[in-house]
Formats: structure tokens, sequence, C-alpha cells
């Protein structure tokens, strides 16, 4: 470690590649098929899944597989400056990445004509909220009997300067300094080297893209561990 990384401090106070406290919770919306809940610190997500159900209209349907519909929401009161209701561009790339991330461990090709609606709520914002967003309907997923090959674990990376930094709160995404503010949220099937999303948002030197993933793959198992243990207690109740 050199002396100029010694001495870097985050906005936060945690440590480079601290993570915030993560707590998951399944089963948090009973009149849905599957739900859960994951926080990042101050971000809290809730993912709910309903379906597979017959796709309306008939003609969006595929006779060859069920559809995933994602609708990620950040609700008004979530942020400090209140955000207008409804749908934006942000909400609909995020809820297209979001299905993107989720689609490869999913198996439903033998839900013909259906779709697994995939709501996510972000009732409290502090940055992350796509990756808490994805953590939380992976586990809505697992918990709707959904067939999965694994679940998905997401986080966001980013730079404090010139180091990088893991789960970045919103002051530290903010954060003007040095090379400026990079936001790198990826998500990765558990256990295994797949990555099913990586995005930039920012700069970051093409021969570090090697060090992201270490760090990325170090933040995942944590999350992982999270995750099994809540769909752990639900199963044991
Ligand atoms: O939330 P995430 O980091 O995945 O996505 P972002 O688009 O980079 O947003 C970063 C943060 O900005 C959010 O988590 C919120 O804390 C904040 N934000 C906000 O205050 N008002 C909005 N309309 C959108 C985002």
């Amino acid at each position: 470690m050199t002396k100029e990384t010694k001495e870097l401090k985050r906005p936060s106070g945690r440590g480079l590649t601290e993570m915030r406290q993560m707590k998951a919770k399944v089963g948090v919306v009973p009149n849905a098929d599957g739900s859960a809940m994951f926080t990042f610190g101050n971000t809290i997500a809730i993912a709910a899944v309903y379906g597979p159900r017959q796709l309306h209209p008939q003609h969006m349907q595929d006779p060859s597989t069920g559809i995933l519909r994602v609708n990620y929401d950040l609700l008004s009161f979530s942020v400090s400056e209140r955000k207008k209701p409804g749908p934006n561009r942000r909400s609909q790339e995020i809820s297209k990445m979001t299905e993107f991330a989720l689609l490869p461990v999913l198996d439903i090709k033998d839900f013909p004509n259906t779709v697994i609606d995939v709501q996510i709520y972000i009732i409290q914002a502090d940055a992350g909220t796509r990756t808490a967003g994805i953590n939380a309907a992976s586990l809505a997923l697992a918990h709707a009997g959904i067939p999965m090959k694994n679940l998905i674990c997401s986080v966001a990376l980013g730079k404090l300067d010139k180091e990088l930094i893991i789960d970045l709160d919103k002051d530290e995404e903010d954060f003007e300094g040095g090379e400026g503010p990079t936001d790198f949220p990826l998500a990765k099937i558990a256990n295994s080297d797949q990555f099913t999303l990586i995005q930039l948002d920012g700069k970051i030197q093409p021969e570090r893209v090697k060090e992201i993933i270490d760090l990325a793959n170090k933040a995942c198992e944590k999350i992982y561990e999270v995750q099994k243990k809540a769909l752990k207690e639900v199963i044991e109740q």
C-alpha cells in the first residue's frame, strides 16, 4: 500500500474496500409470488415477483419461452429532492439492464406465452439502487420458485481520486476530485466468474479492469452470503 493510499479518506470514513452494512429479508410482500428486501447502508430496495402468468396482449406472447419484465421505480420520497412520480428514461434504462443482468440464470423456457413481472421499488436511495434492486430481485425470483441456475450478486465500484472504492454512497458518487466521478455497477452469477452486467459511467484505464473484477468478486462473495442466509431463514420457518 502506498503512502498516498493510506492517507486517502472516503467521505463515509470507510476503508477503500469496505462495504456498507448489508441486510436482506425474504418474503416481505405476502401477496406476491416471491419477494425480498435488500439494503446497502441507507439504500433500501424491495422486489416483488408476480407470475409466471399469461401475457396480455396476446401478440406479445412468445410460444418458445416465458418473458421476464422488470419495472424499477425510484419512489418520489426516496431521495432528498422529491422525484416526479412515474417512469422516466433513467428508470426505463435500469429496468432493461436489470432484465439483462438476471436473465442468464433464469430457466423459463418451460413457461411459454407467460410473463414474470418483477417490480423493484427503491424506498430510500443513497446510491447503488440498481445493484441493491438486482440483489433483491434475484432473491425474490428464487423465493417465487422460478427455476434458476444460481443467484445473481451485484455491487457498484467507483474511484476516489485514483483509488478504487467499493459500494459508493451518494456523497462518494458525487466526489469531484482527481479523475472525476466514476461509477462502475456490476452483476455476476454467484460462485462463478461470469458477469452478467458491467456498466461504466466515468473514466477507467483498461489495464485496471482486472483489478475491478477482483474487487467485485470479493464483494459478491459477501453479498452471496447475505442472500443465502436470508433464503435459509425463510426455508427454515
Ligand atoms: O442508484 P444508482 O447508483 O444505481 O444510480 P444513479 O443513476 O447513479 O443514481 C445515484 C443516486 O443518485 C441514487 O441512488 C440517488 O441517491 C440519487 N438520485 C437522486 O437523488 N434523484 C434522482 N432523481 C435520481 C437519483
